[in-house]
């Protein structure tokens, strides 16, 4: 048995050169031959060892007991249904690692402060980093999501947040009503980094989760400081930036909302309603396709194999070379449905334009808005598992969550 542990402040030797730290405790995503050390500068590094020597024992080995007071009848409970993430995990001020947040005392021990605001029930359904996100998972925290409506005012999701849209938007179509507010929440920085975002965010949304809101929201950072939160809409929320705390922005519209010490609905917004339903089938047979100039029909082609749907994420108003137009109406006459979103991300497709664009749209291509390409994917997915080709057709250019301008789709 190794006569380190974590805790212990260890001078590690590496090809590299000698590095000093506390020794972190590693995780089920770490590399078995690595060591993660948090350096005296405080950032934290994995690192393959030649040679651990331990120059001081940690202090406390004793797990800390934590405990969390009796539930307050004058409090709401909310639940807090851990997937992963950066922001599902808190800090052990011992030796500084970071530790998924696997209980209630966790996160109530993570951010103190929720303890004012509501009574804590929390689990982790599952802890993956959010690159790892499935469809067969959005199902999954769908059904945990139904389960805890019925024990709690509110439910806060800690996710990932590179996939935390597609999987907000996921669940936006997949509760056409919902008695309680569904908020997701991530974190840019990790805790342990004096920038973490993840305190404010998680205050912030069990706020949200606290409100009379009906629909599913993602609640991130609104600027650079450590304030308030933007609440954005499920299906119109995007990640924009790969670091800045402020990285999550709502494309053709405006955040619901603000939350800080008070909350602010700025929008319309849906209201709880009296039941959850839940129509959670997908098909997860649509394609997401960046067309880009050069990309051969052949590749198009593949991608189209065996699917029922696909969304293509066009250039400008919604176009691909002239030449793709006889592959997408033989797809089109083989039953495939297609929808055609923007590159651009902000504005509308508009087919009318150009005469590539009306090709398109009389080999079948539906136009789908200002619809963001990821939410159009998702919303087909949800489409195709519920409903005949037709109602497909019908549904995927209509307004269902709030994905699209109250403008008309531009047919
Ligand atoms: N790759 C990230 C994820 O989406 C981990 C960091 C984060 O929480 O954003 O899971």
């Amino acid at each position: 048995m190794a006569d380190y542990e974590p805790g212990d402040y260890v001078e590690v030797q590496t090809k590299k050169g000698v590095f000093r730290g506390v020794l972190l405790p590693t995780s089920q995503f770490s590399d078995r031959n690595v060591v993660l050390l948090k350096l005296d500068n405080g950032y934290n590094v994995g690192i393959v060892p030649d040679q651990i020597r331990v120059l001081r024992k940690g202090t406390q080995k004793k797990k800390i007991k934590k405990s969390v007071p009796a539930p307050n009848p004058n409090l709401p409970t909310v639940s807090i249904l851990g997937t992963g993430g950066t922001i599902a995990s808190y800090v052990d001020y011992r030796t500084g690692a970071v530790h998924p947040a696997l209980s209630a005392e966790d996160f109530a021990y993570a951010v103190p402060e929720i303890r004012n605001e509501a009574n804590i029930r929390a689990r982790l359904i599952f802890n993956i980093l959010s690159e790892d996100m499935k469809p067969e998972y959005w199902i999954k925290i769908a059904h945990a999501i139904k389960e805890e409506s019925e024990r709690s005012e509110g439910i806060v999701i800690p996710h990932g947040t590179d996939t935390m849209t597609y999987t907000a938007a996921a669940l936006s179509f997949m509760f056409p009503k919902l008695s309680v507010p569904v908020v997701l929440v991530g974190s840019q920085r990790s805790s342990d980094r004096p920038s973490s975002d993840a305190y404010i965010n998680l205050l912030s949304a069990v706020r949200v989760a606290k409100s009379d809101l009906g629909e599913v929201a993602v609640v991130m950072h609104a600027t650079s400081n450590d304030d308030v939160c933007h609440i954005h809409r499920g299906t119109r929320v995007r990640k924009m930036h790969t670091s800045r705390r402020d990285a999550f922005k709502s494309i053709n519209s405006a955040p619901i909302g603000v939350v800080g010490e008070e909350l602010k609905f700025t929008e319309e917004y849906v209201k709880k309603s009296d039941e959850t339903v839940l129509v959670p089938s997908l098909d997860e047979k649509v394609s997401l396709i960046y067309y880009y100039p050069g990309m051969p029909v052949s590749v198009f082609e593949r991608m189209l194999e065996g699917m029922h749907g696909a969304i293509i994420m066009g250039t400008g108003l919604g176009h691909v070379a002239s030449d793709f137009v006889p592959a997408v109406k033989k797809a089109v006459k083989d039953g495939v449905i297609i929808g055609m979103a923007s590159q651009c991300l902000y504005g509308q497709v508009n087919l009318n334009v150009y005469s590539t664009g009306r090709e398109l749209k009389n080999a079948g291509v539906i136009p789908l808005g200002d619809m963001l390409p990821e939410v159009a994917y998702v919303k087909l997915m949800w489409l195709l598992g519920n409903y005949d080709e037709e109602e497909v057709k019908r549904l995927l250019p209509e307004n269902l969550r709030g994905e699209l301008a109250s403008r008309r789709v531009l047919q």
